[in-house]
């Protein structure tokens, strides 16, 4: 028998929530369908999905509506979590998540073939910063051509989420995401940075800049507010598009997804020195 592999990486908290990546899951089917839909036989994985695999089963069903062939493979590198995923699957056996698995794994992807998405969410906070690039190149090294790697952080019940996404190619974008009603103001964003970006929001670095310049143009949408704090997002961000290179046309931008809170720049708008 070939030996068995140690999968690559480290089993970390478990921390997970129904419904908690409902932000980044709903910016993935509006960007990303046309690429889901177009390839022959999608793949998508959810890498670290936590002590439940709820958000694997929310994934699938969020995907499947804009890719009804999509398969789905949640993988986690704790056995007693592969498990409790495939318990789960069992007991929802059936056409209704038919393309749907679980199993242990790492960085290394044990996949059948090149994913076309890898959702990796909360899951490299809890790395060092250098292990996160490393992670950020390996996870691309094995995307499908036309793949996408989504790597963020978001908080307990998803209110405020910040995420990248790679393609073979490197990093290509990066998009804050906000419950708008409770949101003092865009830096706030700050604490949920990918691990590649946290420590560098510091003054003199472009997300550091990014980020203040937004603010002082949440400030300038105050009066907006009187039309709600939708109104004074959009005010916002159509007063850092003069001055940043945020993404105005759909499927990244305009006020469809600026509505909803979010806002996406090219990578590079953050690329640290
Ligand atoms: C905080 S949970 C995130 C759960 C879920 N993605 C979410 O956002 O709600 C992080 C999970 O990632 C897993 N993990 C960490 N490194 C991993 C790796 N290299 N490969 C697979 N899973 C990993 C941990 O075991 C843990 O269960």
């Amino acid at each position: 028998m070939p030996p068995t592999l140690r999968p690559r990486g480290e089993v970390t908290r478990g921390t997970t929530a129904p419904n908690r990546l409902r932000r980044v899951d709903r910016w993935i089917a509006a960007t990303q369908a046309r690429p889901l839909r177009s390839h022959p036989r999608p793949l998508a994985v959810d890498l670290g999905y936590g002590a439940s695999p709820v958000t694997t089963f929310e994934l699938y069903t969020r995907l499947r509506a804009v890719a009804s062939n999509l398969e789905v493979v949640g993988i986690e590198i704790d056995p007693g979590r592969v498990a409790a995923g495939r318990e789960l699957l069992a007991r929802s056996a059936g056409p209704a998540v038919a393309g749907l698995s679980f199993r242990r794994g790492g960085f290394e992807l044990p996949v059948p073939r090149p994913p076309v998405l890898v959702r990796a969410f909360n899951v490299l906070r809890q790395y060092g910063e250098p292990a996160a690039w490393q992670a950020w190149d390996d996870l691309t090294e094995r995307l499908d051509p036309s793949g996408v790697l989504v790597e963020g952080t978001c908080d307990e019940i998803g209110r405020r989420a910040v995420w990248a996404t790679l393609t073979p190619d490197g990093p290509r974008t990066i998009t804050f995401a906000a419950h708008l009603p409770t949101l003092e103001r865009p830096s706030t964003l700050a604490e949920r940075l990918p691990k590649t970006l946290i420590h560098r929001n510091v003054p003199g670095e472009p997300v550091h800049d990014l980020l203040a310049a937004f603010d002082r143009c949440w400030a300038t949408a105050a009066p907006h507010s009187a039309f709600g704090p939708r109104a004074r997002w959009i005010e916002a961000v159509t007063l850092l598009a003069r001055t940043h290179p945020v993404l105005t046309r759909p499927p990244y931008g305009g006020r469809t997804r600026w509505r909803l809170g979010e806002v996406t720049l090219p990578w590079t708008a953050v690329a640290p020195y």
